[in-house]
This record gives C-alpha cells, sequence and structure tokens, in this order.
C-alpha cells in the first residue's frame, strides 16, 4: 500500500471509532432543528463579527471551551461568576488570562430573544470554539449538540487543567484519564497554532531550569533570547505560541521542530520520541492535522456532559439559575 492510501485507510478507522464513541450519547446534531433552528447562524455571526474586530479573541474562545470541558465536563461552569460563598473556577489563576466573554454573553442574549430557555451556555461555547477554529482558517466540522449547564463552578477543580511545566509523560496520562489517545493530546495540543502565552507561563525555562542546565536545552538559542526580553518586560508580556498566532494552521508543529516551541510542555511532545513521530507527521501534513483535530475537538467537546436533569438551561451564563 503506498502512504497516501495508508493515511486515507487510517483516516476511515478514525471516523467508524469516533462513531461509536458518540453513539452512547443522547446529544445530536439536530438538536434544536426544531426547538432554535437559528442557534448555529445566530453563533456563528457573533463571532465573526467579534473576530473581524479582534481575531486575537479566537484563541480566547478555543482554550475557554477547553478548560470547561476538562473541569466538571462541557457544562458552561467556566463561565460561572464567583459569588460571596463560592469562588468559581474563572477566578483560578489558570484561568485569570481567559478571553471573549462577552461573545459568549452576547450570543447568548440574541439567542434568548430567539427562543428562550432552551440553548445551554455550554452549547453556546463549543459552537463559538468551533466557529473560532473556520474563522482562523481551520477546519470546518459538525459537532453534536443538547449539552446541559452545571450547577457546580468551585476553584479548587482547577487544579486539573494541565500545567505548562508537565512533561509529554504526564500529560499522556492526564489526557489519557480523560479518555484521549497519545494521537489526540498531540492534535489537541495544536490548538496552540492560535494565541499567546505570558512570561509567567514560560519563564522557568530561561533561568535555573534543572541541575544540570541554567536554560532548557531543548530550546533553540536565539528563540531563548527573543524569550528572555519578552520576560524582561514583567509576567504579563506575552509572546505568540507560535509565529502565527491568528492563523490555525501547522506552523506550530514546525515550531517545535525547530526548538521553538514557547511552552515546555509543548517542546516536550518533541522532545518524546513516541509524540515526535506524530509532531513530524503533522507538520508535513496539515490536513491530516486537521482531520485528526477536528476528530478529537468532537470527543473533547462530549466530556462528561450532563444530560437532562442532571442539569439545567441557564438563562445567564453567568450564574446558575
Ligand atoms: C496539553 C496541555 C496544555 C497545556 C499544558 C496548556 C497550557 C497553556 C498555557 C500555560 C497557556 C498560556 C496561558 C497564559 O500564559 O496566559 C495556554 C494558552 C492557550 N491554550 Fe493551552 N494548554 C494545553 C492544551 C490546550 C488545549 C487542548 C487547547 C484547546 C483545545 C488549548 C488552547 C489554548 C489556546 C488557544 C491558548 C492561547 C490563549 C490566548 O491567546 O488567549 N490548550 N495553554
Amino acid at each position: 500500500m503506498v502512504p497516501s492510501q495508508v493515511v486515507k485507510l487510517l483516516m476511515l478507522i478514525e471516523v467508524l471509532m469516533s462513531g461509536v464513541r458518540l453513539g452512547v450519547d443522547a446529544l445530536s446534531m439536530n438538536y434544536y432543528a426544531l426547538s432554535c433552528p437559528l442557534v448555529e447562524p445566530i453563533v456563528k455571526n457573533v463571532v465573526n463579527q467579534a473576530l473581524s474586530q479582534d481575531p486575537t479573541l479566537a484563541a480566547g474562545l478555543l482554550r475557554m471551551h477547553f478548560h470547561d470541558c476538562f473541569i466538571q465536563g462541557c457544562d458552561g461552569s467556566v463561565l460561572i461568576d464567583s459569588t460571596k460563598d463560592n469562588t468559581a473556577e474563572k477566578d483560578s489563576p489558570a484561568n485569570l488570562s481567559l478571553r471573549g466573554y462577552e461573545i459568549i454573553d452576547q450570543a447568548k442574549q440574541m439567542i434568548e430573544n430567539q427562543c428562550p430557555g432552551v440553548v445551554s451556555c455550554a452549547d453556546i461555547l463549543a459552537l463559538a470554539a468551533r466557529d473560532a477554529v473556520f474563522f482562523s482558517g481551520g477546519p470546518v466540522y459538525d459537532i453534536p449538540k443538547g449539552r446541559k449547564d452545571g450547577r457546580r463552578s468551585k476553584i479548587e477543580d482547577t487544579i486539573n487543567l494541565p500545567a505548562p511545566t508537565l512533561n509529554t509523560t504526564a500529560l499522556v496520562k492526564m489526557f489519557g484519564q480523560h479518555g484521549f489517545s497519545v494521537r489526540e493530546l498531540v492534535a489537541l495540543s495544536g490548538a496552540h497554532t492560535l494565541g499567546a502565552a505570558r512570561c509567567s507561563s514560560f519563564k522557568h525555562r530561561l533561568s535555573h531550569f534543572d541541575s544540570t542546565h541554567d536554560v532548557d536545552p531543548n530550546l533553540d538559542s536565539n528563540f531563548a533570547k527573543t524569550m528572555s526580553r519578552t520576560c524582561s518586560q514583567g509576567d504579563n508580556a506575552s509572546m505568540p505560541l507560535d509565529p502565527t498566532r491568528n492563523s490555525f494552521d501547522n506552523a506550530y508543529f514546525n515550531a517545535l521542530r525547530r526548538g521553538m516551541g514557547l511552552l515546555f510542555s509543548d517542546q516536550s511532545l518533541f522532545a518524546d520520541r513516541q509524540t515526535r513521530r506524530i509532531v513530524n507527521a503533522f507538520a508535513m501534513n496539515q490536513a491530516m492535522f486537521f482531520f485528526n483535530f477536528q476528530q478529537a475537538m468532537v470527543n473533547m467537546g462530549l466530556l462528561d456532559v450532563k444530560e437532562d436533569d442532571e442539569g439545567e438551561i441557564r438563562l445567564d451564563c453567568h450564574s446558575v439559575n
């Protein structure tokens, strides 16, 4: 079999496998077909308008969906505000740089005007993340809908978000606990084709790195200098995660091959033999990356979803009903 046939065969197997996983859920592609048929165009319009003004917000929406799904499942828990009795997920240090809440609010308001009390905040966030990827030049894909909003949002739960200091072994373990394969971990990490990170997320690589190195030896030396210059402006100074921060492409994987992954966790995907193979494949074949990313995103969007009376349709995404 020639290599292109092998790729096609692998893709077919993945489609069949993801169908198996999807089948067990009560979510569906046409969940709102009768109750709110315009939900998808409304979200898409709001997202497109906002991103036309500020394309960097695409990264914010994508990351927000990830942080929602990894904690308590995709249930909009990341959108809930703290109250005097409860410090919510969004006030965790890991979530302080999340952006794009106003886009979700605007979409929710327009949807409530059309079909009150029908569409969950969790679904709106999942759709907005999907539309942000497409707006930025990434793949277009359909996602199942019908998630319910959760009633719990606690800062302590965010301990389960991955830290940028994790190596591949730890990432494989953490993502594995959510049911993701190694290939899915690498594909999802490709979300770092969009956006930026603050110095506080990568400065540990630049001095006193470990007992034998001052600077992370996997870093390109010129890139390390640029990182140090950024950090000289303070912990909140930021740098793009790849050279094309507003384009959804495979430049992130090519950057890893040059030792120019900004986060330790990113570069570690190239340092590890098992994941390097996949990084190289995605760097050489953008279509393969897109295909694996969209499959993994559909699966991420199904994490611990709440159905029926396990959750509610929040009237305001900022607070439980
Ligand atoms: C593999 C484990 C991951 C780790 C350790 C990680 C960690 C981080 C860190 C530390 C930042 C920078 C935050 C800051 O400095 O303000 C970041 C940014 C970002 N992450 Fe991840 N992340 C991971 C996986 C993911 C996944 C699976 C997605 C989405 C599917 C994602 C989407 C993003 C995006 C889009 C940004 C840029 C945000 C912006 O510019 O506003 N990340 N991530």
